[in-house]
């Protein structure tokens, strides 16, 4: 036991008022500490935005190109990104647990690409989620879909879940071959799992009225990569997402299919965190390839 500590000349600083610290993070403020503190190993408080590197492909279509080989393809990227959405599977295999940053958390599965993919459960215990020490646990919501009230309702008991435990809960809203990307879908769509509980939300970007779909969710939005695209054009969309309100990107193939993964995640992360311009992002991009 330490020894009573008597001393008479306690300096309280009574002329300074304790400040209050407001929380960075779009509809946010009202999350309680550990919530807010798992937010902030996902975006940067600084900037506010994020890089998630995602690689959670193989919960459903197996080896996907480029996740062939994680420890080779995807440990290496790891420097440049502030948050890895994966399955856990890859996570205890593979991924170093000297990795710090946030950790997003594949939490629904089931069906794989053979069948139809609506059909999902949640595939995670809590326990397992905190075991796991993770930042947030994914979702698939099918708005519209098949499957929609029970993918619903999987969002809804991994938000009672994770609130619990001071886990964020990020919804995906996944478009099926029927669903069109417009602005009007996923203004609905990202709207309804904020509604529902959220902690926030990963959409696609649409050329048209994006800025509404980001101004009518009352939290964070993050825009999925989608398909490979040449370089200057996923720089170009996350640039377009970002300047209209995205927080951030949940970006895959376009980093990890890319011809040079590196020199992608940096150039990206310029875009996402300094607002650099696509061009300028891209000839940095070509800059690193060439240096090799
Ligand atoms: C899809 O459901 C997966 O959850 C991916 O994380 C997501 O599609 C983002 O990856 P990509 O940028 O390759 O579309």
């Amino acid at each position: 036991m330490p020894e009573a500590d008597a001393r008479e000349d306690k300096n309280f600083h009574a002329e300074v008022p304790q400040r209050t610290e407001g929380f960075f993070l779009k509809g946010s403020g009202s999350l309680d500490w550990g919530l807010k503190n798992r937010l902030s190993k996902i975006f940067d408080p600084v900037s506010g935005k994020t890089v998630m590197l995602a690689i959670d492909h193989g919960y459903f279509q197996g080896p996907t190109t480029g996740l062939e080989r994680v420890d080779l393809s995807i440990v290496p990227l790891l420097p440049w990104s502030d948050t890895l959405m994966c399955t856990r599977g890859i996570l205890r295999s593979v991924i170093p647990p000297t990795y710090t940053k946030g950790v997003v958390i594949r939490a629904s599965g089931g069906p794989s690409i053979l069948k139809e993919l609506s059909n999902e459960e949640i595939a995670i215990s809590i326990d397992e989620a905190v075991r796991l020490n993770v930042a947030a646990m994914a979702v698939q919501v099918f708005v519209g879909g098949e499957g929609e009230t029970k993918s619903v309702h999987n969002l809804t008991r991994l938000v009672d879940m994770g609130n619990a435990a001071g886990i964020a809960t990020l919804a995906v809203t996944a478009v099926g071959r029927e669903l069109v990307r417009d602005a009007k879908y996923l203004g609905l769509a990202t709207r309804i799992c904020a509604e529902l509980g959220a902690t926030y939300v990963k959409t696609y970007f649409c050329d048209e009225g994006f800025e509404k779909v980001t101004a009518g969710c009352p939290i964070p939005i993050v825009i999925a990569g989608g398909k490979k695209l040449p370089e200057k054009e996923a720089l170009e969309m996350a640039y377009r997402a970002i300047q209209q309100g995205a927080s951030g990107v949940d970006m895959g193939r376009n980093i990890f299919q890319s011809e040079a993964p590196k020199a992608m995640i940096q150039a990206v992360r310029r875009v996402v965190h300094e607002n650099e311009k696509p061009e300028i992002a891209h000839q940095y991009f070509l800059d690193l390839k060439n240096k090799g």
